[in-house]
This record gives structure tokens, C-alpha cells and sequence, in this order.
């Protein structure tokens, strides 16, 4: 299947991968915490899809801003392998017009479970019945001082400080590319077909 991904710049992403990136150590040997790129899945593509990038230029250059904000509303546990701790996104206004103009051009219903959200880690059904690790990943970003509320309190941020710098709060990011991607297999074989600058 090929799905569409809403992506950060390089730096975000590594900024998102300092998160990421936390395993427990007994995850080794396990179909758990495969590495995978930070994204938000924006549509599955029907089988029978010639959306081409010209087509996908369109669409994003007729919805609201060029300026696509990512703003990070809470940490959540979800109850499947591709939802297993993700950030919640908020969704603003251009993010559901682009949403809604990518289904409409594609003619289908969208198929995009929790839109909008960034997977922070995927964890088994099974290693997730045998010690409630979805819990657990979710609940240490607390415990390691780097998740808490947004001055504001209308959102969550985290320290994705990169290099050794004492700290990096990112609690929003700005949508960089859209990225085909075919999702066949196990992750580590997933492949990127095409990259759109938004
Ligand atoms: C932020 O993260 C960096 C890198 O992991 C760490 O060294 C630093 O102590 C953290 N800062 C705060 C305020 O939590």
C-alpha cells in the first residue's frame, strides 16, 4: 500500500528521533521499536491511484497556508502497533482542509485512523500484554523530565535537544515535505517513493 506522509525538516526529524530512539533494554530480539522516519499519515492511497506529484502540488497549494504548523497537543497510549504511543496533533484548520481535499481529489473515504498523529514508538500487541510497555514508554517521558504542558497549557512539548545542548523544547513543527511512501512488509523494508517540498 502507498500512503502519504506529512514530514518534518531533517533537523526536526532528528530533533524527534532523540525521542524516538528511547528503548527499554529487554525489547531486544523483539518485533518492537523498529526505527521508522517521524511522519503523520495524511491518506492511504486506493490501489487503483495515479495521483501524481504535479496533482498533490495542487491540492496543498489550494489549502489554506504555505506555512503548515504542526502544533503538538498531548502524549497519548494507543491500542495498536502503528498507534502504540503517539503525539496527538491538533488539528488546525489548513491541516483538515488538506486532509479533506487529498480524500475528495482521491475520492475515497479517508482511511487515516486518530489523524492527525506522530507515532513516537510501535510496540506488539504481545509485548505490550505481557508488561503494559505502551504504558510504560508513554509514562517515562514524564518520569525523564523531557514531556510537560506548554506554558500556555494548551499543548505538550518535549526537550528534543540534539548535540549535547542543555535544552530544546519543541512543542510544534513546520510541515517540511510530503513523502510517497509504499508500506508493504515489515517496517524496516518500507520504502520512499517521491518527496514534495511543501
Ligand atoms: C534535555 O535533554 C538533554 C539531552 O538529552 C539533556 O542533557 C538535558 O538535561 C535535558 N534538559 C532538561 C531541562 O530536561
Amino acid at each position: 500500500m502507498v500512503v502519504l506522509w506529512i514530514v518534518p525538516s531533517d533537523e526536526d526529524a532528528s530533533r524527534l528521533q532523540t525521542i524516538m530512539s528511547i528503548k527499554p533494554t529487554s525489547a531486544t530480539g523483539s518485533a518492537s521499536f523498529p526505527k521508522f522516519h517521524p511522519h503523520i499519515t495524511l491518506a492511504a492511497l486506493p490501489p487503483s491511484s495515479t495521483l501524481t506529484l504535479e496533482q498533490l502540488q495542487e491540492i496543498k497549494k489550494g489549502s489554506l497556508s504555505n506555512d503548515l504548523q504542526i502544533p503538538f497537543k498531548s502524549v497519548n497510549k494507543g491500542d495498536h502497533f502503528f498507534r502504540s504511543v503517539y503525539i496527538a496533533i491538533e488539528l488546525t484548520p489548513a491541516l483538515a482542509s488538506l486532509h479533506a481535499r487529498i480524500h475528495s481529489s482521491l475520492d475515497v473515504e479517508p482511511r487515516t485512523p486518530r489523524f492527525p498523529h506522530l507515532s513516537l514508538c510501535y510496540i506488539t500487541d504481545e509485548d505490550d500484554a505481557a508488561g503494559e510497555h505502551r504504558t510504560r514508554w508513554k509514562d517515562q517521558l514524564e518520569a525523564l523530565g523531557i514531556l510537560r504542558s506548554t506554558a500556555t497549557g494548551d499543548g505538550i512539548e518535549l526537550n528534543c535537544s540534539l548535540g549535547g545542548a542543555s535544552e530544546f523544547w519543541m512543542s510544534s513543527f513546520t510541515a517540511y515535505e510530503i513523502w510517497f511512501v509504499e508500506c508493504i512488509g515489515p517496517v524496516d523494508s518500507w520504502k520512499v517513493l517521491d518527496k514534495v517540498r511543501i
